[in-house]
């Protein structure tokens, strides 16, 4: 593993070794164990887009691994001014030892890869968003011990989150199926992708894709970059929530994930959403679990 741009860039084997470290690490945090494996490592964070957990997590992670992080917003960095990311990716390798990146376009992180010499995160993209997934396929594992025979299913867009998703979920063995509106399926590579290594389903009816689900997953219809559509979304993803009657299709004892930040009454009902906050908070605790076995995969 050189860096972490997308899922589909880990094999199965790769994503159960983050997800086995992540379990390690968690377990001896919660038993006052620390490791300094990355004593003096300095990782670079740059924000294009707000972040609540990412940043938070990512920076806490590099404090309790013993390095150090750098909150770089682009309202600050060169790069808001339209300086290349080439060489911005050449300079900070010379400073940094890897550089964790939020932004819009998929190729900027995969041109950072590219021109700079230090492992890069992808931190979130509007095409994927990978430490997010490793978080969820974590929680999912701590919640059903296991992946096996498991149904995953996702209602709503097919956005960043589910093409992620889509690829998590088959490569640990889980069926996928989406139920999102026509024009809002996830990205065509991507499920054709998925579809040669599991069982994808894209369907209409949110009811169906819950139908017999272990885990029931939503996100925002609206996401980053995407304000100036939340009208028109709104209208398309009416009946697109995950309430009631879409928890009455799925498995009694299904759980539900939401990567946050999330809109009750939208994606979601409040109901809904409070009966499952256990899971969906340590869900978001994972994020710095997982996150801090993928930073000591890459950097140390
Ligand atoms: N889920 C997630 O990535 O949250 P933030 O946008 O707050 O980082
Ligand atoms: N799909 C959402 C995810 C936020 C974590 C967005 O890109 O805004």
């Amino acid at each position: 593993m050189k860096h972490l741009l997308k899922l589909a860039d880990l094999s199965r084997e790769e994503i159960f070794s983050v997800l086995n470290l992540a379990d390690q690490l968690k377990y001896e945090r919660a038993n006052g164990v620390h490791h300094d494996y990355l004593k003096g490592k300095k990782l670079g964070m740059i924000f294009q887009k707000s972040s609540t957990r990412t940043r938070v997590s990512f920076e806490v992670g590099m404090y309790e691994l013993g390095g150090y992080a750098l909150f770089l917003s682009d309202r600050d960095l060169q790069i808001g001014r339209g300086e290349p990311i080439e060489d911005t990716a050449r300079v900070l390798s010379r400073y940094l030892d890897g550089v964790m990146i939020r932004t819009f376009e998929q190729k900027e992180v995969e041109d950072f890869a590219r021109y700079g010499s230090i492992p890069v995160i992808n931190g979130l993209t509007d095409y994927c968003h990978p430490c997010q997934v490793l978080a969820d396929l974590m929680t999912v594992r701590e919640y059903k011990g296991s992946f096996k025979g498991l149904k995953f299913c996702f209602i709503g867009d097919g956005n960043n989150m589910a093409n992620s998703l889509m690829v998590g979920a088959v490569r640990t063995g889980m069926r996928f199926s989406i139920a999102c509106p026509k024009g809002y399926e996830p990205d065509a590579n991507v499920t054709a992708l998925a579809r040669q290594a599991g069982d994808v389903e894209i369907v209409r009816d949110p009811a169906e894709a819950a139908k017999d689900a272990d885990i029931v997953y939503t996100d925002v219809w609206a996401s980053m970059g995407q304000e100036e559509e939340r009208e028109k979304r709104c209208k398309a993803f009416a009946g697109y929530c995950v309430d009631a009657n879409v928890m009455a299709a799925a498995k009694k004892d299904a759980m539900v994930l939401h990567c946050l930040p999330a809109h009750r009454g939208e994606e979601i009902t409040a109901d809904v959403f409070e009966a499952h906050a256990e899971e969906i908070f340590d869900e978001a605790e994972n994020r710095l679990h997982a996150q801090k076995a993928v930073l000591c995969k890459l950097l140390k």
